[in-house]
């Protein structure tokens, strides 16, 4: 599948999609989104792609937002579909079985900073910036800032960044949880394509089932989580990468898990 405003490339069972707007700082129009959410779709049912990383294209931004001159003439009622959209491609995301990295390697403001709260994980360059500047601009996020971040960061820090439209640097980031680990700019892509093929060579069942309970179990009290764990773990012992898995351990070996 080809697309206009985004690259996909797949390769040793990692696909890297890249945002790829770079005139505009890679911001997200209409048409961005629907080519986004093709893509994850294809991507969804996939057997050969076990890890996604999502970047931005040249150097300066992973995404600077949804596209302001987009949005300059919505309706409310036009407000409403795009937000919809926007969430849309954010839990089409989500609900990738395959795990997800965000390689924030510029700007990551408004639907930027919330297209990585999408994520799994989130990596960053050290030119990132990260912010939800939408006050400033008379909008409150509306791809799903105003949920993930406090969820992810707490509310406390999560209000200072979306009451202020400030931008916190890539180090700021880090220290509150906002990202995993700072790069150089030239080592992001390969740190994170390391991690994603160490991801890509586990048992695939294993990990996509842990993804699975990580991201329903949060939502659920912890009782109930506990119990859709064991429920998944149970699963696990009726598959081929169990038997292998445990094979291989006990016999001193590499496990050779099929994809
Ligand atoms: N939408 C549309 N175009 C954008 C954009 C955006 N979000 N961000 C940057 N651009 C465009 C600029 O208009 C500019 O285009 P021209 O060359 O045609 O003038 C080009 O990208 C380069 O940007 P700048 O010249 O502004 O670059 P800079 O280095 O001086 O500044 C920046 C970089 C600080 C990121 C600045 O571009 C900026 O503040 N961008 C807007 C960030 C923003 O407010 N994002 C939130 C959008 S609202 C949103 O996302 C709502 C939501 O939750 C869904």
């Amino acid at each position: 599948m080809t697309f206009k405003n985004i690259l996909l490339d797949i390769k040793d069972g990692v696909a890297t999609v890249t945002i790829n707007r770079p005139k505009a700082l890679n911001a997200l129009n209409k048409e961005t989104l629907l080519e986004m959410l093709d893509c994850f779709v294809e991507l969804k049912d996939s057997s050969e792609v076990l890890a996604v990383i999502i970047t931005g294209g040249g150097e300066k931004a992973f995404v600077a937002g949804a596209d302001i001159s987009f949005m300059q003439s919505l309706t409310a009622a036009e407000g409403k579909k795009f937000g919809e959209l926007g969430h849309g491609v954010l839990r089409a995301i989500e609900n990738l079985p395959q795990p997800v990295i965000a390689a924030i390697n510029g700007f990551a403001l408004g639907g930027g900073c919330e297209l990585s709260l999408a994520c799994d994980m989130r990596f960053a360059s050290k030119n990132a910036k990260f912010g939800q500047p939408e006050v400033n601009l008379g909008v409150i996020p509306g791809f799903g800032g105003t949920q993930r971040l406090p969820r992810l960061i707490g509310k406390g820090l999560a209000t200072e960044i979306l009451f202020s439209g400030k931008m916190i640097d890539a180090e700021e980031a880090c220290r509150i949880g906002l990202v995993n680990q700072v790069y150089e700019s030239d080592k992001l892509l390969d740190e994170c394509m390391v991690l994603a093929k160490m991801i890509a060579s586990r048992g695939p069942a294993a990990v996509q089932l842990c993804k699975e309970v990580v991201n329903n179990g949060i939502e659920m009290d912890l009782n109930r989580a506990c119990s859709y764990e064991a429920d998944l773990f149970a699963l696990c012992f009726a598959t081929d990468e169990q038997t292998e898995g445990m094979a291989a351990f006990l016999e001193k070996r590499s496990p050779q898990f099929s994809k």
